[in-house]
């Protein structure tokens, strides 16, 4: 067989690809109706109505019929909604209600296709610095994406944070119950820092991010669920966020984002009391790329071309760690700023923690 008769296509596999990115077009197209669902209501109103006409559910969320007999179709194709066709209604079955309507759910999904959404929608600004090699910070982004950040790592928070992550830590809740002094770097809109200060009274925390606008909102959030006594936020970067003698660091999905994640992990260095601990929370990832040539690595890798990579190199160092950096290289940072003890101290499919030590 020659070169070039082995380098041919096979037209079945063309036609199979082909197809693969018929339903790749429609999950695409999708992400603007998930976002646009939930935004006008339609899930929350279809939840637990049992089945409605295209016009029952436009009446209910104050909608146009003929736009949301359109919508409803295109999420019964992609099976997010069920068709009755015997008599033309629609509902949403119980596990789609948990994942699209339930925010305290672990399973809850519109967060995801915000950020996912807000990403595809500052495209062509990556697309630019693909070329030039300039970076894209965190703030030059849309709201969606920092809106959908927070949505979307909430549901994972409040999951594992509490009831698994911190108590895979050596003696950190016991120090939390006692009463500790908590920095929570990388914070964004301040969900795990609020989350944290709900569960343990006697400690204090202050969040800090580089994004003014982040703080402005985490405070908000703080003061909604009353915690701003024992939760003050600040903007700062994170190799110069105020205070130290910390018993507990935190930066959650965050480090990978950073231009120069040695500096900032020295700086926790000499921010933590010495028996004190900082845990790094990352995006779950092999050492090697085959490693994460899987749904969630190509989730990931995605959200690190259009997110993570711009963030990072829009930043001093500019080390672009990726969302993918895989443990051995996160581990690295932090050895590198002269922790002498880390660990894996849990995972989840979607992300690693990490302890480290002095
Ligand atoms: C993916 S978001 C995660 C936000 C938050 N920790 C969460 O889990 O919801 C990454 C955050 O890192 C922040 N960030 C990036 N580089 C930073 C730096 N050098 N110093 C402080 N914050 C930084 C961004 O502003 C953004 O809020």
């Amino acid at each position: 067989m020659s070169i070039a008769e082995a380098a041919s296509p096979d037209a079945e596999r063309l036609e199979q690809f082909v197809f693969r990115a018929v339903d790749e077009v429609g999950a695409t197209l999708n992400a603007a109706l998930v976002v646009m669902g939930d935004r006008l209501g339609l899930y929350r109103a279809l939840a637990g109505a049992g089945a409605l006409t295209a016009a029952e559910l436009a009446a209910r969320t104050g909608t146009a019929e003929r736009y949301v007999r359109e919508w409803l179709n295109a999420q019964a194709a992609g099976g997010y909604v069920a068709y009755h066709a015997a008599d033309g209604r629609y509902s949403l079955p119980p596990e789609q209600t948990v994942a699209l309507t339930d925010e305290h759910s672990p399973a809850y999904l519109p967060g995801f296709f915000q950020i996912a959404l807000g990403s595809v929608l500052d495209s062509p600004r990556i697309t630019d610095a693909v070329r030039s090699g300039d970076g894209v910070g965190w703030h030059e982004h849309n709201h969606d994406v920092h809106d959908g950040c927070e949505r979307f790592f909430r549901p994972s928070y409040n999951a594992h944070l509490i009831g698994s992550w911190l108590p895979a830590l050596d003696g950190v809740v016991e120090q939390l119950e006692r009463g500790a002094r908590v920095a929570d770097v990388g914070c964004g809109h301040g969900a795990s820092t609020i989350l944290m200060a709900q569960a343990f009274p006697r400690s204090t925390f202050v969040g800090s991010d580089y994004h003014a606008a982040s703080i402005d909102v985490a405070r908000v959030r703080a003061r909604t669920e009353g915690v701003e006594d024992r939760v003050s936020f600040e903007v700062a970067p994170a190799g110069a966020y105020s205070g130290g003698d910390y018993d507990l660091v935190t930066m959650f999905d965050c480090l990978h984002d950073m231009g120069d994640p040695v500096g900032a992990a020295r700086h926790v260095r000499a921010t933590l009391a010495p028996q004190g601990t900082w845990m790094v929370v990352e995006p779950a990832a092999g050492d090697r790329v085959e490693d994460n040539l899987n749904p969630i690595g190509r989730a990931y890798y995605g959200f690190s071309t259009l997110l993570c990579t711009p963030a990072s190199l829009s930043q001093y160092v500019g080390l672009a760690l990726g969302a993918q950096a895989g443990p051995a290289l996160i581990e690295r940072v932090i050895t590198d700023a002269g922790f002498d003890h880390v660990r894996r101290a849990a995972q989840t499919p979607f992300h690693l923690v990490f302890e480290a030590r002095p």
